[in-house]
């Protein structure tokens, strides 16, 4: 199992991101094999994987021999040409599957390789439409806090984690607005649902009343948002942000680069709640991460006034990316794994509901295959719950071979969406033992 070319070399010589020099000095394990739902250490030691890679992009599994055909067929047919002046088949051919998925009225694709390219040159779509149609003023964006949309100079400006990354890059490009979140679990506003007449999303109006609403070019989110672990709005709240993005002419950028491809147990998550986006951006599923790609979807009316985008990568429009999306979606299609997630979603967050027994469990919640338990230490109060306690029950699920992540005070999970209900079972009595643990631990 082990792969002996790595063998004698170090770790060290490789820039690791958010690695820490304590955790690089104790050894991280390298991942040389995957398959299906499991992945393989440098020692043969299985791991279930519940993140689908961590960053939760490979929404068919691991293996996918079709996959790596596509790939090998359009290097060895045509690896690469400019996406400036000229095109390639691949390219188009996938714009044409997409705006057949995509919610209206996306109809329109660009290629990247990153989600935060996505993001990125969402935002640089938006400037031009805005400068084509004469309104240069508007450069300001409405983000939420917590939000994380990647790390590209456009995207950091819209990043509104609590991750020191954005405090590390600073200063950043001026013109960045920040809207509370929809956490209701620990509302930001200290409000209730539904009393709170969804304050969150009516302050909006207020914010950019403030900033002065010609000067406000889009509003970013993720229609469920990563943030706080799998956090669904209230089913008005997207009505009121598009309400509010149409009558000042800002443009609405929907992130779906996690929540797109399956995730949530519909193509795009912006169907659940019947978002019509004016942008919008993909990565992770679209490739299931057997290649880098991301991709931003636009509708007619943003397109149109743009005479000339410019905004030339290398790699934008990648034949081989395309490919190997192509032949991801058609696996998506074929073996019908939207409607697998929303099923097996239903029986995962089931059995995660039956862990609310446990003292420190707050809530199980998630749409489709992606889920999160948040966790505190008095239900009652929905009081914090410590991130050290958080870390060292991810870390005891990995000593058992499951991995899963920590957000905020959540655990979240995001499996490949070909998982059954045994390795779902697998997880649950792991992720069992593992709180029981903790919960015995804080004397809960
Ligand atoms: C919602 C969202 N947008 C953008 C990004 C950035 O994507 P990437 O890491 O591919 O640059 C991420 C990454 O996790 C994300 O979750």
């Amino acid at each position: 199992m082990a792969d002996s070319r790595v063998r004698g070399c170090s770790q060290d010589r490789v820039i690791y991101p958010r690695t820490s020099r304590t955790d690089l000095d104790k050894g991280i394990p390298i991942i040389v094999r995957a398959e299906g739902v499991r992945i393989f250490d440098q020692d043969g030691k299985a791991y279930l994987d519940l993140v689908s890679g961590w960053t939760r992009p490979v929404h068919v599994g691991y293996g996918r021999h079709e996959i790596a055909q596509a790939v090998t067929d359009q290097i060895l047919a045509m690896p690469y040409y400019t996406p400036m002046q000229f095109g390639n088949p691949r390219a188009v051919e996938l714009a044409a599957v997409l705006a057949g998925l995509a919610p209206r009225p996306i109809g329109h694709f660009l290629f990247v390789s990153s989600g935060s390219e996505a993001v990125e040159s969402a935002l640089k779509l938006a400037k031009h439409y805005h400068h084509y149609r004469g309104e240069r003023a508007r450069f300001k964006v409405i983000t939420r806090r917590g939000a994380f949309h990647g790390v590209t100079g456009g995207a950091l400006r819209v990043l509104g984690t609590v991750l020191p990354i954005r405090q590390m890059m600073e200063p950043l490009a001026p013109g960045t607005i920040f809207a509370e979140s929809p956490y209701c679990y620990r509302c930001p506003l200290h409000l209730t649902y539904p009393a709170c007449d969804l304050a969150c999303a009516r302050d909006v109006e207020r914010l950019i009343q403030f900033e002065d609403p010609s000067q406000v070019m889009a509003f970013v989110g993720e229609p469920i948002q990563q943030a706080f672990g799998v956090c669904a709005p209230p089913r008005e709240y997207w009505p009121i942000i598009r309400e509010i993005c149409d009558r000042h002419g800002i443009l609405l950028i929907v992130d779906e680069v996690i929540s797109g491809f399956g995730r949530t147990g519909r193509w795009f998550a912006s169907e659940h709640f019947e978002i019509r986006p004016d942008l919008m951006t993909m990565a992770k599923g679209i490739s299931s991460g057997y290649v880098p790609m991301g991709a931003v979807g636009a509708s007619d009316a943003v397109v149109q006034p743009v005479e000339h985008f410019a905004n030339l990568q290398t790699y934008m429009n990648h034949p081989v990316a395309c490919a190997a999306s192509l032949a991801n979606i058609e696996i998506l299609q074929r073996e019908r794994l939207i409607e697998r997630s929303s099923d097996m979603g239903g029986y995962f967050l089931d059995r995660l509901r039956s862990l609310e027994r446990h003292a420190i469990v707050g809530e199980a919640r998630g749409a489709g295959l992606w889920a999160a338990l948040e966790l505190t230490t008095n239900k009652a109060t929905h009081a914090p719950f410590p991130p050290a306690s958080l870390g060292r029950i991810v870390d005891r699920a990995r000593e058992r071979g499951l991995i899963i992540k920590a957000m905020n005070m959540a655990l979240e999970f995001a499996p490949p969406l070909v998982i059954g209900r045994t390795d779902i079972d697998e997880a649950v009595r792991i992720l069992d033992g593992c709180l029981s643990e903790e919960g015995q631990a804080l004397g809960l």
